[in-house]
This record gives C-alpha cells, sequence and structure tokens, in this order.
C-alpha cells in the first residue's frame, strides 16, 4: 500500500511557540516514534530537542550532541535517544548500530535527518525548521506513515486553533 503523507504548517513568532509544538508531540510519544529534524545552523533543531525532552521528564540538561552524535536521557515513561548526525561517517553509522536506536524502547530525534535519510525508518515525523526572523521560525511538518499522519492533523487543528 502507498504509504500516507500528511502535512502540517507550524507557524512559531516567538521561541514559546516552538517549545510548545515539542510539547504537543511529546504528549504523544511511544517506543519507535523518530523525529527527523532538519533546518539551517541555528535553526532550533536542538533548542526543539531541549524542549521535548523537558517535556517527557528528562531531567538535567540536553546539549548538542555534535561531537558525540549520540547521546541517552532516561525519561519518565521511556528512553529518549538524542542525534546530531551533522559530522556522521558511514563507518561511524555502521559502528553506533542506528537501528537499535531507532527500533529500541525509547523516542529518538535525529538533527540533521535528511544527511542519512536512507538510514532512518520508513515511517517517521519530519520537522522542517526554517529561519524567518530573530524569533520567527516556520516549522514544516512532515508525517510518513498513518500513524504520523494523524499527527499531522492534530498539528494543524492545534496550530489554527491558537
Ligand atoms: N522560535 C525559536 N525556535 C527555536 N529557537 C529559537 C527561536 N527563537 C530564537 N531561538 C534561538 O535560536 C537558537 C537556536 O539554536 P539551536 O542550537 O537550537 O539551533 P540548531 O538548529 O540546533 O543549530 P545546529 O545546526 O548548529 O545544531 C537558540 O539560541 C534559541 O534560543
Ligand atoms: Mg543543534
Amino acid at each position: 500500500m502507498e504509504q500516507q503523507i500528511n502535512q502540517a504548517i507550524w507557524m512559531a513568532n516567538t521561541e514559546q511557540d516552538t517549545i510548545a509544538l515539542a510539547e504537543l508531540l511529546a504528549a504523544w510519544v511511544k517506543p519507535g516514534v523518530i523525529l527527523a529534524l532538519d533546518g539551517d545552523l541555528g535553526a532550533g533543531k536542538t533548542r526543539f530537542s531541549q524542549a521535548f525532552a523537558k517535556a517527557i521528564g528528562v531531567k538535567g540538561i540536553v546539549n548538542s550532541p555534535t561531537f558525540t552524535i549520540i547521546k541517552e536521557y532516561e525519561g519518565e515513561r521511556l528512553p529518549f535517544y538524542h542525534m546530531d548526525v551533522y559530522r556522521l561517517s558511514q563507518d561511524e553509522a555502521d559502528e553506533l548500530g542506528l537501528d537499535d536506536y531507532f527500533f529500541g524502547d525509547g523516542v529518538t530525534i535525529v538533527e540533521w535527518a535528511s544527511l542519512i535519510k536512507e538510514l532512518l525508518p520508513a515511517e517517521r515525523l519530519e520537522l522542517y525548521i526554517e529561519h524567518l526572523g530573530d524569533e520567527a521560525r516556520r516549522i514544516q511538518v512532515t508525517g510518513i506513515g498513518e500513524g504520523y499522519a494523524s499527527w499531522c492533523r492534530a498539528v494543524n487543528e492545534m496550530g489554527a486553533g491558537r
């Protein structure tokens, strides 16, 4: 069957609006959820990830995993795997065994996900953060797979209702 794709746009006028989207998505997490983030340097991928981590009950500081590639945290209900694949080589990817994370017990956020598109699970929620201005961001949400398609419908409804 054809993969279902759905889209939503979340307009963030302030940093708080980005945090609100992270909190909304965090409410729906379960093991195996993949959030694939893209957007220019400084768009807000890490900021979004920090808000998401906090919302699922990760205690302590979540910082950018640019040099470590992957960091693991304990959330209240499930583990949180935070990846930044900007500097990931194919050899490192093989060594890390990314599928163990993607299909493990936790929820994964991948920063710069489009760089490893072929390594990502087919079903995922893609977020493209576009830097419009000082705090203004346009976040394009694409759900691939029926589960994520329903997330997109909810994001559209919540976004319109703000
Ligand atoms: N609406 C917004 N959403 C997210 N971050 C915002 C927003 N407005 C301002 N910011 C600020 O923009 C910066 C985003 O930096 P962040 O490290 O999250 O970017 P990034 O996309 O992860 O960059 P990199 O590609 O270097 O990893 C932060 O300093 C954050 O406080
Ligand atoms: Mg980052």
